[in-house]
């Protein structure tokens, strides 16, 4: 059989079905996948790191056309938990979370993990006895910093400090981890010491209120500032100031993070150091919840790689800092 059409010299093939199936066919192979809904559990807001998190998962989102629906826990974990259920029950294609602290996760992850929703830790881990409740971390190693700050301060002391520890949040995988890194370094030189180590919630005000407080019980027996972040640092640093001492000269300041205003802090010559911890993981996420979502599997952890500022590198580099 043949068929005339207009502008075919009159004659197509008689398998035109099957051609038409075919096109059909390439046609739909070539529509864009299906768009995702993501929904991110966020910590809050309690630092400049912090926010800067947020921006790049929420423009990394928007870049690939990925709905997102964000939740801010305000710090605590029950409103996390909260976030995460209304995220199963809206049935998002995978929840991207940043845990505030590390353990209490097992019944709302298994909650995801039977609804099929790929849950994509960032930034903090977790404990869980079951692996299989998450599909993948992507963060810094936490403890590894501790040990850089550990090893920057043995260097710059000569291995001989008195030193005041702001810890983050109590039970942070952040808090614990660069608490047992930089104890690890320093253990290694007998004459530097911790002499007191107090939580200041990763937050620039209570960073000053309690290292006010520090100054008032150890005046002058403190000789440095270990802060698990820049913005308690940054506190610290105001406290020191305001009390008359000297940071960065009189008393050591460290930090980990290397947010910008810790790099203006170490051009003027306060903070003394800063450990990166990158917080642009979107690109990174929103890779790992592409391959999720199509059951391919992911490795367990995914480190992110961290480098030391300090005051000898931060003038060249501070232009360049993009959060
Ligand atoms: O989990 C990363 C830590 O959390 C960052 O160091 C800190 O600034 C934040 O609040």
């Amino acid at each position: 059989m043949r068929i005339n059409t207009p502008g075919s010299a009159g004659i197509l093939p008689a398998s035109i079905p099957a051609l038409l199936l075919f096109l059909l066919a390439a046609i739909s192979t070539a529509a864009p996948a299906k768009k995702l809904t993501v929904g991110f559990a966020q910590v809050g807001a309690e630092s400049a790191w912090r926010t800067a998190e947020t921006q790049s998962i929420k423009s990394e989102a928007e870049k690939r056309g990925v709905t997102l629906k964000f939740s801010d826990a305000q710090g605590k974990q029950e409103n996390q938990i909260r976030s995460v259920r209304n995220f199963v029950a809206q049935h998002v294609d995978a929840i991207i979370l940043a845990p505030v602290v590390e353990t209490g996760w097992s019944p709302v992850l298994q909650e995801a993990k039977r609804a099929k929703i790929p849950v994509i830790l960032v930034d903090r881990g977790i404990k869980v006895p079951d692996e299989s409740l998450y599909a993948t971390l992507i963060a810094s190693d936490f403890v590894e910093e501790g040990r850089m700050a550990a090893e920057w301060l043995a260097k710059k002391t000569a291995g001989k400090a008195n030193i005041v520890e702001l810890q983050g949040t109590p039970g942070a995988a952040p808090a614990i981890d660069r608490k047992k890194g930089f104890e690890e370094g320093i253990k290694k030189h007998p004459e530097m010491k911790i002499i007191t180590s107090q939580s200041a919630d990763f937050r620039r005000g209570q960073g000053k209120e309690v290292m006010e407080a520090l100054i008032k019980k150890h005046g002058n027996e403190i000789t440095s500032v270990y802060a698990h972040n820049d913005h308690m640092a940054l506190g610290a640093v105001q406290a020191l100031d305001e009390a008359g001492r000297k940071p960065g000269t009189d008393v050591i300041v460290l930090s980990i993070d290397g947010i910008r205003d810790a790099f203006q802090s170490m051009v003027a010559g306060k903070l003394n150091c800063s450990v990166e911890c990158n917080p642009l993981l979107g690109p990174m996420a929103f890779d790992a919840i592409e391959k999720a979502v199509v059951g391919q599997k992911l490795p367990k952890r995914t480190v992110v790689q961290d480098k030391v500022f300090d005051q000898s590198n931060a003038k060249e580099l501070i232009a360049s800092r993009q959060y």
